[in-house]
């Protein structure tokens, strides 16, 4: 079997595993937890990294930190767009909002910055007095929106995030969880502009401590709220005085020494996953489909995906991988689409379906071999040579 994306671990994982167990450091306290947020800050460029248990869980806590912000107490939108895991609308639904999709640009995985304007538009009205947007029908307060970095590429270019950001008034928290070394082409890394940026350590990504996640941010109040409340909210260390209902939401030490030693290989990943991207795009030669790409960033090739001309070409390339045990995916069922949504699977987000149905994600683990990229290069082009 060739999966779709294996972590890689090294003995010096092993080593710092070990390290960390031996010291009886295992848990939410330790000195890998403060080793691994100051070097992940460092490597993004932002002033502050929070780690949390899971990528969910860090947008969840950053919802919650910001409707304490701006005093939101009953529910609220965020804007989003469909095409994304669902853990990104599930973190909204539960920190009490109501998840509102809006369709990728036309032919891309990309946030729409254009559609954004438009929902805006079309469903809020300005509330000049108190600076914020209240939705039409429902009278909620548009909280936030939410771009999403699909597959590694960037969501959008992050002068255009601001610009919009800074139009509407409205804060931007970015779902980065598949994007660490994510570059803008300016060569920040993506994620630093907005208030803050979340990423994912789940054992499928680019760096992994089995499960994880962390927030960055440049704000430094919003970082120490972030942090008080993963931990429980706790003033006093003796007597445990909480002054806020907060969240066991931190990472166990245990993990964040397997972050530390991730950290340190992933330059030379970033390099095998363009050698990979290469390869593919080299072999993938056919007028029938491309190559995922976009011209905006330099992406971190998490998950190589092709875009098929059609849904059949794209569903007999998907039969004839699994037959041959190779693990690809279609791009998860749009959240307007999901039954867990059923409220919007009235909705038509055209450009999202269209990708959906078309594109197709391909084994890209660090660690496989060149004849496998061959390999599995020549049975797509023959599953769709006789179309
Ligand atoms: C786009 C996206 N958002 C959010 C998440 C949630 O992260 P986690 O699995 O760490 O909770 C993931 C991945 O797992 C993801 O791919």
């Amino acid at each position: 079997m060739i999966n779709l994306h294996e972590p890689i671990f090294d003995t010096e994982d092993e080593n710092n595993v070990l390290e960390a167990l031996r010291s009886s450091w295992v848990s939410t306290g330790g000195p890998f937890i403060d080793k691994f947020e100051k070097s992940f800050a460092e490597f993004i460029g932002v002033k502050h990294a929070i780690s949390v248990c899971n990528g969910t869980i860090g947008l969840q806590l950053s919802i919650e930190a910001l409707k304490i912000r701006y005093q939101v107490f009953k529910s609220f939108d965020i804007i989003l767009p469909s095409l994304t895991f669902i853990a990104t609308a599930n973190a909204v639904v539960h920190s009490g909002g109501s998840a509102k999709f809006i369709d990728v640009d036309e032919n891309s995985l990309q946030f729409s910055i254009e559609n954004l304007r438009k929902y805006i538009l079309s469903n809020y009205e300005y509330k000049a007095d108190n600076k914020f947007w209240i939705n039409r029908v429902t009278f909620n307060r548009l909280l936030a929106f939410m771009p999403v970095h699909i597959m590694g590429w960037s969501a959008a270019e992050s002068h255009l995030l601001k610009g919009i950001s800074e139009e509407f008034n409205l804060t931007i928290l970015e779902d980065a969880a598949e994007a660490l070394g994510t570059y803008n082409l300016d060569g920040s890394h993506i994620g630093n502009s907005s208030l803050a940026a979340i990423f994912s350590f789940n054992g499928n990504k680019i760096l992994t401590t089995g499960g994880g996640g962390m927030i960055t941010t440049n704000d430094s109040e919003f970082a120490k709220h972030l942090k008080h409340l993963s931990t429980t909210a706790k003033n006093d260390n003796l007597r445990f005085v909480h002054n806020e209902i907060g969240y066991n939401f931190r990472l166990v030490n245990l993990l964040a020494a397997l972050g530390c030693s991730q950290l340190k290989k992933l330059k030379s990943r970033l390099v095998r996953k363009k050698e990979i991207f290469n390869l593919y795009s080299k072999f993938l030669n056919s007028s029938f489909l491309t190559l995922y790409k976009q011209q905006n960033c330099e992406s971190n090739y998490w998950l190589n995906c092709v875009v098929f001309d059609s849904f059949n070409l794209r569903e007999k390339a998907l039969t004839t991988l699994i037959e041959n045990n190779i693990q690809a995916r279609p791009l998860w069922t749009p959240c307007h689409l999901q039954p867990a949504y059923k409220t919007n699977n009235n909705l038509l987000l055209k450009s999202t379906e269209d990708m959906w149905n078309r594109t197709l994600s391909l084994p890209s683990s660090p660690q496989i071999l060149n004849e496998e990229v061959k390999m599995i290069s020549d049975l797509i082009l023959l599953s769709i040579s006789g179309k």
